[in-house]
């Protein structure tokens, strides 16, 4: 008798262990058990339907299909139904009269806001201020959980160092360390500590893995690269989302070294679960799983399925080839059913974290008062503002005063609501949005005149409006001219071979700064430019991207310096497309430029420096360091050191500077970066203050991946180097050993 129940007793133990990942590292045993009660009940038919995400309507609505398909279990998830009307109707068809009463899970790419647009993530991420990633995301979340949204695509953590692609404009830019603390601070943002609350969603790290590389900047391109390149430069984001607790991966349309991420075991299992332990689930892109067969990897349907589930992939999203084809492959054994179950059991556990098991609908009276509330609005305010770049202030052009005589207000984007609110903008509204004449408008005395005119399209030919523009420009102290791309220039399929203005917009800048009145550029843009000529002859930029539904307010405020501009540049500008991929933290090569030696790696035609470099960016104020400081000169290969710098403002005026502390592995096993990124801090100080910034060096952030992939800290020298950007002419810089053991 007591051996049997011994029996028992480890067959309980021995099935606990295997539902139960071993070490996963937020496993809930509670959870588990009813997981594993739910996918006892359920049959294939049941199963598969989890496993699929269908698109609503572009407006938000569900299809009847929909409907239909819940009802009998076919259907987990969809994307784009939004509104928590809406959404509570369609969940209402699973709580009540589906069978296992399964919760649906409601998608939606809330990518920077839900309806309160917020500026674009490459603009949030020049605030290198991870407190406000963290808090916008916070804020799209609770707007999108009050409309039925649980689930967002969203932080896009693709490293991009190519100006072409399109989507460099979700992301955090082209450094890894810069993009894991963003990465970081987003999935904070979106998920809380508490999935389940009301006011969070679960985040997706996308696009698993590489997208951003896609070779020549061509959206949805081919990508080859080496695993050291992939592990030192592209995975470091995504493993900060996972350390975040990130709750869903999606997988990318690129191929990487010949195997596409939708179907590539490496990247989806070996890495992503065996290595990190993520117990979340991976999401295909859209129709990703179908497309395996124009990459080529797959003869038909089913061998689409039957790559990208054993690989890795859990949810299909739009394709229908999960519930078309795997009824078969499990019969000839091409699936196992260990696997099928596996994917459910992701998902559900996903969606217990969310809490819809528990509560599964939306309180409908919530909607209308989170949504575009005043605070929320105010923070996209104050967010703009913390995002925009002044890459050039000759002679102090600006602040504006409020008081001018008269202003001028030019060109295409000043006054155009759509574009303020930028690409992928969620449920957002254009006539939400404040442009930018409206803010200066508002900012400005009663008896300040200003001329509106607007010169010319984004795109086309036509210079009929330069005339008046002109007019506008000479009968005003001084012209503000706002010139860059349309909003959906950036963004999925929208990669660009040209990094110019488009249009006539430059010509349409020449002729207003031909008056010889003051020029003030203001640039909304998605992407690096090549602005040669407005650099070096206009008075003033101000970078500001896609700004958000008070972007014109928040670009005010900084013009006339309520806010003092405080970003740095998340991606180089490069003077010429030619120069394209750029980005600060290369490789030296065996010949480094050398403007006096022709064999050496430069460009005959234009110079091997980029227009505007990686961290760059000015105030109102000046700033000072000095007194670099290392706790240590010698560490042993396990051990760590504190460096530090003394910062001033030495201006007249409070302002933000951001510390940017970089590195160089100066001789290694294999070839390391001139410089990499390992520290930054963004700081406010009154004129005159001071303050030590304190930065820790730990093997985490010395080490690298060695000719056998195994991230090591190598015995020999390191520079140190700390400034305000990674071209800083007054770069401090001082040395370290590792010594050997
Ligand atoms: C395709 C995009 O690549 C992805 O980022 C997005 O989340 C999905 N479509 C869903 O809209």
């Amino acid at each position: 008798m007591k051996l049997v129940k011994a029996t028992c007793l480890l067959l309980i133990l021995a099935f606990a262990l295997i539902a139960v990942p071993v070490g996963s590292p937020r496993s809930q045993p509670g959870i588990e058990r009813r997981i594993n009660a739910i996918i006892a009940r359920m049959t294939l038919e049941e199963k598969l339907g989890q496993l699929q995400q269908l698109d609503g309507e572009a407006n938000g609505n569900y299809r009847p299909e929909h409907r239909d398909m819940i009802r009998k279990g076919l259907l987990g998830s969809t994307l784009n139904v939004r509104g928590a009307v809406r959404t509570n109707e369609l969940q209402r068809v699973a709580m009540n009269e589906s069978r296992l009463k399964i919760p649906v899970l409601f998608g939606f790419d809330v990518i920077h806001g839900y309806r309160t647009i917020f500026t674009v993530p490459l603009g949030e991420a020049s605030s290198w201020d991870p407190v406000v990633a963290e808090r916008s995301a916070s804020i799209a979340a609770a707007e999108a959980r009050a409309a039925g949204v649980a689930w967002t695509f969203a932080p896009m953590v693709d490293i991009a160092r190519d100006a072409r692609w399109g989507r460099i404009i979700e992301g955090a830019g082209e450094d890894p360390f810069l993009g894991a603390a963003m990465a970081r601070a987003r999935v904070r943002g979106f998920q809380g500590s508490e999935q389940s609350a009301p006011d969070r969603v679960m985040a997706c790290a996308k696009h698993w893995v590489a997208y951003g590389a896609a070779e020549s900047g061509r959206d949805y391109n081919t990508v080859d690269m080496s695993e050291n390149t992939l592990r030192t430069i592209y995975l470091p984001p995504f493993k900060a989302a996972v350390d975040a607790g990130v709750g869903t991966f999606m997988s990318a349309f690129n191929s990487l070294n010949g195997v596409p991420s939708t179907a590539n075991p490496f990247t989806l299992t070996k890495v992503l679960r065996g290595e990190w332990r993520f117990d979340g689930f991976v999401v295909s892109d859209y129709t990703a799983v179908e497309e395996l067969i124009k990459h080529g990897v797959a003869a038909d349907e089913a061998e689409a399925a039957r790559l990208a589930l054993n690989a890795g992939v859990d949810m299909e999203m739009v394709s229908r080839l999960y519930n078309k084809h795997l009824p078969a492959l499990l019969r000839s054994n091409k699936v196992a059913q260990a696997t099928i179950d596996e994917a459910v059991r992701r998902i559900l556990r996903i969606k217990f974290r969310l809490g819809l098991f528990d509560h599964p609908y939306t309180d409908e009276s919530r909607e209308s008062k989170v949504i575009m509330s005043q605070e929320n609005l105010s923070a996209t305010r104050e967010i703009a503002t913390r995002s925009f770049v002044l890459l050039k202030n000759a002679q102090e052009t600006l602040p504006l005063s409020k008081s001018a005589r008269s202003i001028a207000v030019i060109g295409p984007l000043a006054d155009d609501q759509q574009d303020m609110i930028g690409s992928w903008n969620g449920d957002g509204r254009s006539q939400d949005a404040v442009t930018l004449l409206a803010g200066i408008k508002t900012k400005v005395s009663q008896s300040t005149k200003i001329v509106y005119a607007k010169g010319c399209d984004v795109s086309g030919d036509s210079t009929e409006g330069f005339a008046e523009a002109v007019r506008a420009a000479r009968q005003s102290d001084l012209a503000i001219v706002a010139v860059g791309e349309s909003a959906d220039m950036s963004g999925e399929a929208s990669s660009r071979a040209s990094l110019d203005l488009p249009g006539r917009q430059l010509d349409l800048v020449k002729a207003i700064q031909a008056t010889g009145k003051p020029v003030v550029v203001v640039l909304m843009n998605g992407r690096p430019l090549t602005i040669n000529w407005l650099a070096e002859n206009v008075p003033a930029i101000l970078e500001t991207w896609f700004a958000g539904t008070e972007g014109g307010n928040a670009i005010a405020d900084v013009l006339f310096g309520d806010v003092n501009p405080g970003g740095k540049l998340p991606v180089t500008f490069p003077r010429s497309v030619g120069q394209e991929p750029l980005y600060y933290n290369h490789m030296n090569t065996g010949r480094p430029p050398d403007a006096n030696n022709k064999y050496t790696s430069k460009y005959l035609d234009v110079s091997w420096t980029p227009l505007f470099p990686f961290g760059f960016g000015l105030s109102y104020t000046q700033f000072r360091l000095s007194d670099l400081q290392l706790s240590t000169k010698r560490i042993l290969p396990g051990g760590e050191l504190t460096t530090s710098v003394e910062i001033e403002n030495t201006g007249r005026r409070a302002g933000d500077e951001t510390v940017e502390l970089y590195i160089r592995d100066v001789a290694a096993s294999v070839t390391r970066p001139v410089m990499e990124l390992k520290g930054f801090e963004r700081v406010t100080l009154q004129p005159g203050e001071r303050r030590r910034i304190t930065f820790k060096l730990t093997p985490a952030l010395l080490g690298f991946y060695n000719r056998e992939m195994r991230f090591t800290v190598e015995p020999g020298v390191f520079h140190v180097m700390i400034g305000t950007s990674s071209a800083d002419p007054n770069m401090l810089q001082t040395d370290f050993e590792v010594a050997e053991r």
